[in-house]
């Protein structure tokens, strides 16, 4: 049987895969960097091989790699200094001799580059500014890797600072300099597409880079219309800066950096429902999603 570590196995998108590939009956390797995250995924994936490992850490992600097949690899926004996490990563791997794909979660704009965004987005960190400087360095590995490029919003960023107004107010808050017409793909066709990709013989998917985005893009008054729709209220978009403000806390300048180059540069990224492609199935539509979770706005 194959052993697949989950690098960001505490973390929404890593969590979630976990517990789809446990139901595959995987052999699992979940990490976390933190004595309070290895508890919790313990306690949360009993059947689960749990260990401490932190990327910046050669010594303890060698241990981590040691006899595993696969690897899964989420790092947060803001925080994760590819420069130094993914050369590590790849020299984990080398060293391991055993992993026969590496699946790097990504999220950028296909062909662009850092050289093509200010230094200013590139520090942010976040989004396209940490994926780009990770990408050419797991390209110039020759590693064997799967990504899939998830180059829109997710879903699940309805739940962080989107829908407590919405439910309380009827308002969607956020401020208009960050507008544009945005992708939106739901957190568990990421789920179902990274299980696939990981229980797939490795060699279908190694040398691919799935792009995943929605089939329709969305701006702020057209989401508040479907929240409308969905909830039978009517929902207005208000510009108000308070709940991004709240949820992104130290990071609000940084984010705020980030969407002059996030609703300019995603603009113009295709349609691609890499679900239907790898599965046969086509990933949910925003509206179907609101409808499923209709309990956050209402
Ligand atoms: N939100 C969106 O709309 C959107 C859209 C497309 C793509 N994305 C991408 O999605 C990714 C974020 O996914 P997510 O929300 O699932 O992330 P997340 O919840 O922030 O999880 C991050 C993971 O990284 C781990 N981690 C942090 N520091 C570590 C270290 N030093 N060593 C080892 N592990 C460490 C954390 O584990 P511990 O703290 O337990 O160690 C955690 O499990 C980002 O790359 C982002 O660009 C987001």
């Amino acid at each position: 049987m194959e052993r697949v570590l989950i690098l960001g196995a505490t973390g929404n998108i890593g969590a979630l895969a976990a517990n789809r590939l446990i139901r595959e009956n995987v052999i699992l390797r979940l990490v976390s960097s933190r004595e309070s995250g290895v508890h919790s995924l313990r306690e949360r994936f009993p059947t689960a091989e749990v260990m401490q490992a932190d990327w910046y850490d050669p010594v303890s992600l060698k241990t981590a790699m040691r006899d595993v097949d696969r690897v899964f690899i989420v790092t947060p926004d803001f925080v994760t200094d590819e420069t130094v996490v993914t050369p590590n990563i790849i020299e984990a791997v080398r060293d391991a001799g055993s992993v026969a794909q590496i699946v790097r979660l990504s999220a950028m704009p296909p062909g662009l580059k850092a050289t093509d965004v200010s230094k200013e987005v590139l520090a942010t960190r976040c989004g396209a500014a940490q994926h780009m400087v990770a990408k050419p360095l797991l390209d110039a590995s020759g590693l064997p890797i799967t990504y899939l490029n998830v180059a829109c919003w997710i879903m699940f960023n309805l739940s962080w600072y989107l829908s407590e107004p919405v439910k309380t107010k009827q308002q969607l808050l956020m401020p208009a300099v960050t507008d544009a017409p945005r992708r939106w793909v739901s957190e568990e066709d990421i789920a179902d597409v990274i299980v696939r990709v990981l229980t797939d013989k490795p060699e279908i998917h190694v040398g691919q880079d799935y792009l995943m985005t929605g089939a329709e893009q969305f701006d702020y008054e057209d989401v508040a219309r479907l929240l409308s729709d969905v909830t039978g209220k009517a929902i207005t978009y208000v510009d108000d800066d308070s709940m991004l403000r709240t949820s992104m806390g130290d990071h609000f300048d940084a984010v705020m950096t980030y969407y002059t180059h996030e609703s300019r540069d995603y603009v113009s990224v295709p349609a691609s429902d890499a679900k239907l492609k790898i599965l046969g199935v086509h990933q949910m539509t925003l509206q179907e999603y609101l409808t499923k979770n209709i309990a956050m706005f209402v």
